[in-house]
């Protein structure tokens, strides 16, 4: 039997992204991820990931104009997303109005990039929509001369975003736009597999992108942090949780035996985001990260557990005013990108993806009937 979780399995061949775990570093289509995260935006690094190479000047302004068009949402839509609790979790509220959109027959042919494009486009007006809507307040116009991600930032609160917290979000949804095969990636390509629709995939990707062990961990680390409170509790509360034998959330990752170059990148930006404002709770946040590594290296030794991407992604996202049920779906976001752009890779030399199973339940059983069980 292979390894448990398929770790170690080669599932796909891919061009898309390169995720070196032992030497912690992240390459999209051969750009480091920190000279992306540095430079690029976010409709430059989507560019890149979908046609695979950076766009010269025209090509990313036709880009940035085709997305400002399909913010849009159809009516049945808006009203799938008016008809739910104002308290539901953002992250169901994603994956319902996704699937909603596959009813109006948007993506019913073949994926496709436009379908990427207009997808990717949709999913941060979902989310304003809902979160404005569950504030009792209406949904705002779009402004097609606002970047992608100024406009996501206008249409949640009604203000333009300054320049820092922009950048900061850009370069949070640059860094977490694709990393291999993840388990929502893997998802997507296992639903693309079969030939069915891009919004099945998505459909599939986003629910594996909910759990806590992949991208419904930043809220946990925000909920962790408001626990310990003050620095002093730190220690003891950390040890508490490993003495139980529960996991710390922000740490550890299944490709990385080293520091992630995406936790590294945000743990930069979140010190130039905060406001004085949050500086205890960024100074909370470093001292939690120190106290961590050592206690997990005490209780869990050799099994290199570092900080992951989540962990700071809290105090960025935190930083440009988001709250915390919208972190993860701002993580979908960004994954819209790769997911789709492994899609369209899937599909484009596809076998159906079906591995096999080692049964390990009982044999040659005798039927018995109802009244002799
Ligand atoms: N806290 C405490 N112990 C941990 C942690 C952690 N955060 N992560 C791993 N371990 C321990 C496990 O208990 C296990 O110990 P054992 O050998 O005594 O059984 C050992 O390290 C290996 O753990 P696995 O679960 O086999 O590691 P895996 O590669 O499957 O898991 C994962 C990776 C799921 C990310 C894990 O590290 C974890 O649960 N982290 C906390 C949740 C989190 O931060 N998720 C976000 C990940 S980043 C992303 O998906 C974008």
């Amino acid at each position: 039997m292979s390894g448990k979780g398929l770790e170690g399995v080669v599932a796909a061949a891919t061009a898309l992204s390169l995720v070196d775990g032992n030497a912690g570093r992240l390459i999209y289509r051969g750009y480091e991820i920190g000279d992306l995260a540095a430079h690029a935006t976010f409709e430059e690094t989507a560019y890149l990931l979908w046609y695979g190479r950076l766009p010269e000047e025209r090509a990313l302004v036709q880009l940035r104009t085709q997305m400002a068009e399909q913010r849009g949402l159809p009516e049945s839509v808006i009203s799938s997303i008016q008809a739910h609790p104002r308290a539901a979790d953002p992250m169901s509220l994603l994956r319902t109005a996704v699937s909603a959109l596959g009813s109006t027959g948007a993506c019913d042919e073949t994926p496709s990039l436009a379908q990427a494009i207009s997808l990717t486009a949709k999913i941060p007006t979902i989310l304003a929509t809902f979160h404005r809507y569950r504030q009792g307040l209406p949904a705002l116009p779009q402004r097609p001369d606002l970047s992608h991600t100024a406009n996501y930032l206008y249409q949640l609160s009604g203000e333009e975003p300054t320049t820092s917290q922009a950048r900061a979000l850009e370069a949070y949804l640059v860094l977490t736009a694709d990393h291999g095969m993840n388990a929502s990636t893997f998802a997507a390509r296992v639903i693309a597999s079969t030939l069915s629709d891009l919004i099945s995939s998505v459909t599939g990707a986003i629910g594996a992108l909910k759990g806590p062990l992949h991208g419904g961990a930043p809220a946990k680390v925000a909920e962790m942090l408001a626990a310990i409170a003050t620095p002093e509790q730190a220690e003891p509360w950390l040890r508490a949780k490993l003495e139980r034998g529960e996991r710390l959330m922000g740490f550890g990752h299944r490709a990385y035996k080293t520091e992630d170059p995406r936790a590294v990148a945000l743990h930069k930006l979140a010190g130039e985001l905060a406001d004085t404002k949050d500086a205890p709770w960024l100074a909370l946040a470093y001292q939690v990260e120190q106290i961590a590594l050592r206690l997990l290296e005490q209780y869990k030794p050799g099994r290199k557990l570092y900080t992951n991407v989540e962990f700071y992604a809290a105090a960025v996202l935190r930083g440009v005013g988001l709250p915390a049920d919208l972190y993860t779906p701002t993580f979908a976001a960004s994954r819209i990108v790769g997911w789709t752009a492994h899609v369209l890779e899937q599909i484009s030399d596809n076998r159906l993806i079906r591995p096999a199973a080692d049964y390990v339940g009982p044999l040659d059983l005798p039927y018995l009937a109802l009244a002799a069980r």
